[in-house]
């Protein structure tokens, strides 16, 4: 067992930033120290095997991205980032955790589809990995199947109310997941779009020939967010489960949570840096069939609406709870190119995983959020609300030796001259300009990025069995 010292820097918490060395002993942290303290009798770096300047930088937890899809087969083709080229990707973004989705489609067991996800995984993850269930055929036997999936560490489960055929689940189908989750204290996490009147607005613009990926945007309107969103947050109020509503891009759908957080019910809301800084009209509405980079769902919304200034808003008031990256990357070549003519096959989804620090640690240089609340967002309470914490989250005696030196003088140019490490042939941010760096990145104690470089191994990252939480407001 090696020893680490990370010394000079400004650790950061969700709750305050100090001047601190951190003592790290084979995978986990040993020790928090006052600068100049000593460790029975002797000067800590004397006796580290290692010794890491962090002076000038921010010392902080390994970023926790609660929401991934590492080669998920959607939309007729796969996710170009298999789970060894997007974890590795995550590291060097300087995410140490992520919970991917395993997926059940209908007339599989729930309990078969997380162990096709367990193989895809096992072996290959350079930053350590959990999965939370897709259960994309609510039948008795996959309720059944969830208590048990909770015994195996995967305590939180995803429903859809968008993509009929493939992952819909109903009202009925929906609350009886939300009564079995609540009666099993796990998270359901939902997708709320009103994918049915989607649907028909989808056609209905196919039909009118407005087939270009702008379309895509108009077809899914907020109102079809916060409708879902408030039917979401309606069910799981009769059922008492807990509710997490994933990849909220309408500041209508995140006016419902606050509301209902606002009368006590635990309900939390999760966005991704696309829906704060791009658009429907810039992004969305680029020429031609440019715009097919940034068709996800939900869509970005329109600027002159101001979802996005209202989406910082709300990350300050707390009712965004955490931010995650929803990394679902397809190559535009081949992948996204399927929807040329038609805007509905082009398959959904943004990459980003390596980004989601760099990006939100922008709102801190842009005076949005503060330091705490960006390792808050970013690390601590997705950690905490997806039952990893205090292992995860927080640099803390006992914890996961999960630390990243951040520079904050330093600067990343995203997506120029193939900077990014994602299996992407594009960048949805590219051109982004970062004030900050990720210098440094520990996971489980050891160094796997450095020096620029990538020093890490797939099956380094070993399957987080996650604990239920608590989910408290
Ligand atoms: O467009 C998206 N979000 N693709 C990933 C699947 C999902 O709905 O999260
Ligand atoms: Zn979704
Ligand atoms: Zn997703
Ligand atoms: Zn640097």
């Amino acid at each position: 067992m090696s020893t680490i010292l990370v010394r000079g820097g400004t650790v950061v918490s969700a709750t305050g930033s100090q001047l601190l060395d951190v003592l790290i002993d084979g995978e986990t942290i040993a020790a928090v120290l006052r600068p100049g303290a000593t460790v029975l009798g002797a000067d800590p770096a004397a006796v580290a095997d290692t010794v890491l300047d962090a002076t000038g930088k921010y010392v902080i937890p390994g970023g926790v991205d609660g929401h991934t899809h590492m080669q998920m087969p959607f939309g007729g083709t796969e996710a170009s980032d298999t789970f060894e080229t997007g974890t590795r990707a995550a590291a060097f973004g300087g995410t140490t955790t992520i919970v991917d989705f395993a997926v059940q489609t209908p007339g599989v067991r729930v309990q078969d589809s997380l162990a096709a996800w367990h193989e895809k995984a096992a072996g290959k993850c350079a930053v350590d990995y959990g999965f939370h269930q897709i259960v994309g055929d609510v039948t008795d036997e996959s309720l059944k199947g969830m208590a048990e999936l909770v015994d195996e560490g995967v305590t939180s489960f995803k429903l859809f109310m968008a993509y009929p055929g493939v992952f819909y689940s109903d009202d009925g189908k929906i609350l009886r997941a939300m009564q079995t989750a609540a009666d099993l204290g796990a998270l359901l996490m939902m997708h709320a779009e009103n994918g049915i009147a989607i649907d028909v607005l989808v056609e209905q613009a196919l039909r009118r020939g407005d087939t270009a990926p702008y379309f895509h945007g108009t077809s899914r309107p907020w109102q079809l967010e916060e409708e879902a969103t408030h039917r979401a947050i309606m069910l799981a109020h009769v059922t008492g489960a807990p509710l997490y509503v994933v990849h909220v891009s309408a500041k209508q759908a995140l006016e419902q949570i606050a509301e209902a957080r606002g009368k006590g019910q635990n309900v939390f809301g999760e966005t991704c840096p696309q829906y704060l800084y791009l658009s429907l009209e810039e992004q969305l509405g680029a020429p031609g069939f440019e715009g097919a980079k940034w068709v996800c769902s939900t869509p970005l919304r329109s600027r002159a609406e101001g979802h996005q200034d209202e989406l910082w808003r709300y990350l300050r008031t707390g009712d965004v709870t955490s931010v995650a990256t929803d990394h679902c990357p397809f190559c535009m070549k081949d992948q996204k190119e399927m929807g040329i003519g038609d805007f509905s096959k082009i398959p959904n989804g943004i990459g980003g995983v390596e980004h989601r620090m760099d990006l939100m640690f922008q709102g801190v240089v842009d005076g949005r959020i503060s330091l705490e609340r960006w390792v808050d967002v970013c690390c601590t309470t997705p950690a905490r609300m997806f039952g990893m914490y205090p292992r995860k989250g927080i640099i803390t005696p006992g914890a996961d030796a999960d630390i990243v030196l951040y520079d904050p003088a330093g600067h990343t140019s995203i997506g120029l001259g193939g900077t990014h490490h994602m299996n992407m042939d594009y960048s949805a941010y590219e051109g982004f300009e970062i004030d900050g760096h990720v210098d440094t990145v520990l996971s489980r104690g050891r160094v796997i990025v450095g020096d620029g470089g990538y020093l890490g191994s797939p099956g380094h990252g070993r399957f987080v069995r996650r604990e239920l939480s608590q989910n408290l407001l």
